[in-house]
C-alpha cells in the first residue's frame, strides 16, 4: 500500500486555488467547442468502448501490415464484431460521424443481420478495398494530427512564432545498429537545420528532443558497459552539435528500467569539459515514477557540482501501461509507478513545487495539457520568469492558447517529425493517453463531467470521475487461484546481483545424473557434459538408462493413487522447492542449457506457473487418469516445458515416465528430485 508524502501548506493552498481557476478554463474550453480531431475522436470512442478497444487495436496494427489483403483480414478480425451504430450521430465532428458510417458499413458488411440492406449491399459491392482506403485515411488523419512534418524543413516551415519548440526526430527502441545510425544522422542534420534558425537567446531558441533507445541498438542495463562505451559518445557528439548551434538538447525520459542507466549516461555526457558554460542541456523526469522526486534532487546536486545551469522538464509520465504490464508479466516485487492518476498529480505538483525552488540552476520546462495542474504551476510559480511550459504537437492547443492570452508565459511545443514508418510506438502512447478514461483530454469533452470536476483537487478529490482503483501487486496477478512466480528484474542491478549471488556457489559444480527408476542400477559408463557456450567447461556427468531398464519401468509403472488434494499439494510444494532452490536451477540453466540469464529466470518462472497452475486446475481435470504418460522434452525449454508435461498428466492423477532432452539431462534430473 503506497503513502502519499504530505504536501506543504502552500501546496495545498495552491492547488485548491486551481481548482476554482481550472474550472473556470474548462468552462470557457467547452463554450469554444473546437476541440480537435483526435479529442472528439477519442471522447466518442475511448477506451471503455468495445469498439474504442478495436479501434486502438486496428490503429496499432494498420500502420505496419505491408498488403492489402493481411489488412483486409484484420479489418474484419476488429471491426466486425463491435456495434458501431450507436455511436452514429452522437459526436459534433463530421469527421467523426463520417469514420463511424465508414466503420459501420464495415461492421455491417460481416454482419449478416441487415438492418441496413441497402447500405450493406452497397458496401458489399464496393468491398473492402473501399473500406480499407477509407480506415486507413482516418488512421493516417489521427497520424499526421501528431507529427509536424515529414522532415526537419517542412517542420520548421510549419512552425508558428507564437510558441518556442522543440523537434523530435521521431524513431525509438532501435534494433539494429544500421537504425540507430540512421537515427544519428537524422539528429545530427536536424541539429545542423535548427540552428540556422538560432538567433536569440538558448531558452528562446528551438532546441531538439533526442531518444537514447533511438540510438543505441542494445541500449539496456545487462549491455551496460558497451553502452557507456558506444552510446556516450554518441549523445555527448550531439550535444556539442547543439552547444554549437546555440540550442537547447533535451534527453527524453523513457521506460522505468531504463531510469538507472540513463542517469549513468547523462552523467558522464554532461560532465564532459567542452560542455561548459552550456545551459542548454535537459532531462525529463516523469511524475508517476516513484523515483522522480529523488531524480530532481539527483539532477540537481550533479548540476551544482559540475557548475552547470541545466533545464529539466517535468511530465506525468507515457509509459504507464506498458510499466504496469511489465510489473505485472515479470513478477516484480512493485509497480515502478503509482497506480492511481491522483497520486501521480500530486507527484507532479510537489515536483514543481521543488523545482520552481531551484530556478537559478534549473530552468523548468512544465509539460502538462491539464488545466489543474497548469493552473496550480502558476500559481505556486507566482511570476512568470525562470521557466517556460510545454504542449505536444496536436495537443492541448486551446488551453495554452488561453494561458499564455491571460498570463504571457512562453510556451514550447514539442514537435515530431518524420515519416509513418517511425510513427506507431509514438502514436500507440498518444492514443492510449487520450483514450484513458482519467486522461484530462477525455473528461474535457465529455459534457457529463462537470468542470468542478474536470479541474478537481488532486489533494483532495478521490472519488468523482476517476475513482482510486488499487491495483494487485503483481505477485497477486493470478489470485485467488495461485500466486505469480517469483521474479528478478536483472534490469535493475540490485535485481542482477541478487541473481548472480545467487547461483556464484555453483559456478564450478560437477553434478551427477543418471536415471531415477526404481530398479536395481546398471554399471554403464557416464559420459561428461560440457557448458555449450564454454565447450571446455565441465558441468557434470551424466549415466544413462538402458532400452531393458526403460522397458522395465514401464511394465512395472502403476497408476499414482493419490486424491486430487494431495496431487494438487504435491505440485505446490515442488513449485516452492523451485523457487527456493533457484540459484542451483539458474547455475544450471545457464551452464548446462547455455541459457541468457534473462532466459534463465523466464524459464524456472514458467516451470513453477505451470507447476501452480495445473494445481489449481486438477480438481476440475474432467477426464479420469488414463495411465502412463510419457513425456519427453526438447533441449531448448529443458525445465518449463519439461516440467510443464509432467505436471499436467500428474494433476490428473496419471503417472510419467520423464525423459528430459540428452542436451539438459541434468537439469531433468534435478527437477525430478525436487518433484
Ligand atoms: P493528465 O490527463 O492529467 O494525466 C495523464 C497521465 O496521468 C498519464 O499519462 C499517466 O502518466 C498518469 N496516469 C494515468 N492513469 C494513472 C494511474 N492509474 N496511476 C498513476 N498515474 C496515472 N512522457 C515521457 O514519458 N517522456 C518524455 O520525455 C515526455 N516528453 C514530453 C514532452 C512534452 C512537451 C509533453 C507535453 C509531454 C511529454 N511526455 C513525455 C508525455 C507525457 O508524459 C504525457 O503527455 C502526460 O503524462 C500527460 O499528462 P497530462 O498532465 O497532460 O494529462
Ligand atoms: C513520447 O514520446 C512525448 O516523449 C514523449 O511519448
Amino acid at each position: 500500500m503506497h503513502h502519499s508524502p504530505i504536501a506543504s501548506p502552500r501546496l495545498l493552498a495552491a492547488s485548491q486555488q486551481a481548482s476554482h481557476t481550472a474550472a473556470q478554463w474548462v468552462r470557457t474550453l467547452r463554450e469554444q467547442d473546437d476541440n480537435s480531431l483526435i479529442e472528439a475522436f477519442l471522447a466518442e470512442y475511448g477506451l471503455s468502448s468495445d469498439e474504442g478497444v478495436a479501434l486502438m487495436c486496428l490503429a496499432e496494427a494498420m500502420l505496419r501490415v505491408p498488403d492489402a489483403p493481411t489488412i483486409d483480414a484484420l479489418i474484419k478480425d476488429k471491426i466486425a464484431p463491435s456495434r458501431w451504430a450507436k455511436h452514429l450521430g452522437q459526436s459534433g465532428s463530421h469527421l467523426v460521424n463520417a469514420s463511424t458510417w465508414a466503420l459501420m458499413l464495415t461492421g455491417r458488411v460481416l454482419d449478416d443481420d441487415s438492418v441496413v440492406p441497402l447500405l450493406s449491399r452497397l458496401a458489399q459491392r464496393l468491398g473492402e478495398p473501399l473500406i480499407r482506403v477509407a480506415v486507413q485515411q482516418a488512421m493516417a488523419q489521427m497520424g499526421a494530427q501528431f507529427v509536424l512534418g515529414e522532415d526537419i524543413q517542412q517542420a520548421i516551415a510549419r512552425c508558428s512564432s507564437a510558441y518556442r519548440y522543440s523537434f523530435d526526430m521521431l524513431g525509438e527502441a532501435a534494433m539494429t545498429a544500421a537504425d540507430a545510425d540512421g537515427y544519428l544522422q537524422a539528429y545530427h542534420a536536424a541539429i545542423a537545420e535548427i540552428a540556422t534558425h538560432c538567433n536569440g537567446s538558448i531558452t528562446d531558441n528551438p532546441g531538439i528532443s533526442i531518444k537514447l533507445s533511438a540510438l543505441h541498438p542494445r541500449y539496456e542495463t545487462l549491455q551496460r558497459q558497451r553502452v557507456m562505451d558506444e552510446l556516450v559518445p554518441r549523445v555527448l557528439a550531439l550535444a556539442q552539435a547543439a552547444k554549437a548551434g546555440h540550442m537547447g538538447l533535451n534527453i527524453d525520459a523513457e521506460e522505468a528500467e531504463r531510469l538507472e542507466l540513463s542517469q549513468a549516461v547523462i552523467e558522464a555526457v554532461l560532465s564532459h569539459p567542452s560542455l561548459a558554460d552550456w545551459e542548454g542541456f535537459g532531462i525529463v523526469v516523469q511524475a508517476y515514477g516513484q523515483r522522480a522526486e529523488a531524480m530532481i534532487d539527483w539532477f540537481d546536486a550533479l548540476a551544482e557540482r559540475l557548475q552547470r545551469r541545466v533545464m529539466l522538464r517535468l511530465v506525468k509520465g507515457a509509459y504507464w501501461d506498458r510499466e504496469i504490464k511489465r510489473a505485472q508479466v515479470e513478477g516484480l516485487p512493485h509497480y515502478p509507478v503509482y497506480t492511481s492518476k491522483s497520486d501521480t498529480d500530486q507527484a507532479y505538483l510537489r515536483c514543481a513545487e521543488k523545482l520552481l525552488s531551484r530556478r537559478e540552476r534549473i530552468y523548468p520546462q512544465f509539460a502538462t495539457h491539464n488545466a489543474h495542474t497548469l493552473a496550480c504551476v502558476m500559481e505556486l510559480a507566482g511570476d512568470n520568469q525562470g521557466f517556460e511550459l510545454q504542449r505536444l504537437h496536436g495537443m492541448g492547443e486551446a488551453l495554452h492558447a488561453m494561458v499564455a492570452q491571460h498570463s504571457a508565459m512562453p510556451c514550447r511545443v514539442y514537435a515530431p517529425v518524420g515519416t509513418h514508418r517511425d510513427l506507431l510506438a509514438y502514436l500507440v502512447r498518444r492514443l492510449l493517453e487520450n483514450g484513458a478514461n482519467s486522461s484530462f483530454v477525455h473528461q474535457i469533452v465529455d459534457a457529463h463531467i462537470a468542470p468542478e470536476d474536470v479541474a478537481a483537487n488532486p489533494f483532495t478529490h478521490t472519488a468523482g470521475h476517476t475513482p482510486r482503483r488499487s491495483l494487485p501487486a503483481p505477485s497477486e496477478l493470478y489470485a485467488p487461484e495461485r500466486r505469480n512466480s517469483r521474479g528478478w528484474d536483472l534490469y535493475e542491478p540490485s535485481g542482477w546481483i541478487a541473481f548472480d549471488q545467487a547461483r556464484a556457489p555453483w559456478k564450478t559444480t560437477t553434478w551427477q545424473a543418471s536415471a531415477l527408476l526404481a530398479l536395481p542400477s546398471e554399471s554403464r559408463q557416464a559420459a561428461p557434459v560440457f557448458n555449450p557456450a564454454q565447450p571446455d567447461e565441465l558441468v557434470g556427468h551424466l549415466t544413462m538408462a538402458s532400452l531393458d531398464q526403460v522397458a522395465l519401468a514401464k511394465q512395472g509403472a502403476q497408476p499414482w493413487g493419490a486424491s486430487v488434494d494431495e496431487r494438487a499439494q504435491v505440485l505446490r510444494r515442488a513449485a516452492e522447492l523451485y523457487e527456493a532452490q533457484h540459484g542451483e536451477l539458474f547455475a544450471l540453466l545457464t551452464r548446462e542449457a547455455g541459457k541468457t540469464a534473462l532466459d534463465s529466470v523466464s524459464e524456472l518462472r514458467e516451470a513453477v506457473d505451470f507447476l501452480r497452475y495445473y494445481a489449481a486446475r486438477a480438481p476440475y481435470l474432467a477426464h479420469p487418469a488414463r495411465g502412463v504418460f510419457t513425456c519427453i522434452s526438447p533441449w531448448n525449454f529443458p525445465l518449463a516445458i519439461f516440467i510443464g508435461q509432467i505436471a499436467a498428466a500428474l494433476a490428473a492423477g496419471n503417472t510419467v515416465l520423464a525423459k528430459p532432452a540428452e542436451q539438459t539431462s541434468l537439469v531433468g534430473y534435478e527437477a525430478v528430485k525436487l518433484m
